[in-house]
């Protein structure tokens, strides 16, 4: 599969979802999940997201192992639904995209 890692914690450009061709992106407050069981990996998303965000699991950083486990859990609750359209970041994405260790900023 593919992983969304903490980089679109608080950003959610949401590039991403307006090319992915089995819409398995989820949509959460403040982030966005691949489902694991719908993702093929593809990869076409990986170059469309403006702060790289998106890893092959296989390629994943090393501090972004957990996001595997999170991704695949985010993606089973019921409040987050399917996304396939792009639409605007949020308010303050711009001043988010460069922090690292967002985490505990993530909102279910
Ligand atoms: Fe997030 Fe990047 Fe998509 S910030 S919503 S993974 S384009």
């Amino acid at each position: 599969t593919h992983v969304v890692t903490e980089s679109c914690i608080r950003c959610k450009y949401t590039d991403c979802v307006d090319v992915c061709p089995v819409d398995c992106f989820r949509e959460g407050p403040n982030f966005l999940t691949i489902d694991p069981d719908e993702c093929i990996d593809c990869a076409v998303c990986i170059p469309e997201c403006p702060v790289s965000a998106i890893y092959a699991e296989e390629d994943l950083p090393k501090d972004q192992m957990h996001m595997i486990q999170l991704n695949e859990e985010l993606a089973q609750l019921p409040g987050w639904k399917s996304i396939t359209k792009r639409k605007e970041p949020l308010p303050d994405a711009d001043d988010w995209k460069d922090k690292t260790g967002k985490l505990p900023q993530l909102l279910r």
